[in-house]
């Protein structure tokens, strides 16, 4: 399979520029408490080591791993490969994810999440795709929408690869 990388959805500046006012919005929102930043493995770590750092309050960090099945095909159960470190009972979370497209990872996780009794729960995402989702999921603080295209970069991927990109661009498998 050859995978060829197309034109750049959104440039470097572009996506910094949005890091940076999503980094506001949540520090505003959350003056005087401190929140805890849950990125969803693997591709949320580069949007989520970005977040933190334009953060202006305090903040801890956590991890959480999923697989869907059925990538690419309609059905995407999703299931829980990495639970975080820790108990998440009265805190202020936030869902840090790359991508939202069926929307299913989000909405398992934030029910699976929500049964621990946080103080509040959001889904802070960098990109969507509306035409693409299949369950009316609430996204907090939102990057961008885009279209129904595969994209890579920015630590998204193509199987497991061009997630080092600096910007985020489509691909085209032949
Ligand atoms: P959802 O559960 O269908 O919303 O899928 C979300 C997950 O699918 C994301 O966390 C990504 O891992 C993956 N994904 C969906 N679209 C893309 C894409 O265009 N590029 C890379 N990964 C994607
Ligand atoms: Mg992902």
């Amino acid at each position: 399979m050859n995978v060829h990388v197309r034109e750049t959805l959104l440039s470097e500046e572009t996506i910094r520029n949005r890091v940076r006012e999503l980094a506001d919005r949540i520090a505003n929102d959350h003056a005087g408490h401190e929140v805890l930043l849950v990125g969803i493995l693997r591709g949320a770590f580069i949007f989520l080591a970005d977040l933190v750092r334009q953060l202006r309050i305090p903040s801890k960090i956590d991890f959480i791993a999923v697989s869907s099945y059925g990538k690419g095909i309609e059905s995407g159960a999703v299931r829980l490969i990495m639970d975080l470190r820790d108990d998440i009972a009265g805190r202020h979370v936030i869902l840090v994810e790359d991508i939202v497209d069926s929307g299913r990872t989000l909405t398992y996780l934030r029910e699976m999440l929500s049964a621990r009794h946080p103080a509040s729960l959001q889904i802070c995402a960098l990109v969507r795709k509306p035409e693409r989702l299949k369950i009316d999921l609430p996204v907090d603080y939102l990057g961008f929408d885009i279209p129904d295209v595969w994209v890579v970069g920015y630590g998204l991927d193509c199987m497991d690869q061009y997630r080092g990109l600096p910007y985020i661009a489509a691909v085209e498998v032949s």
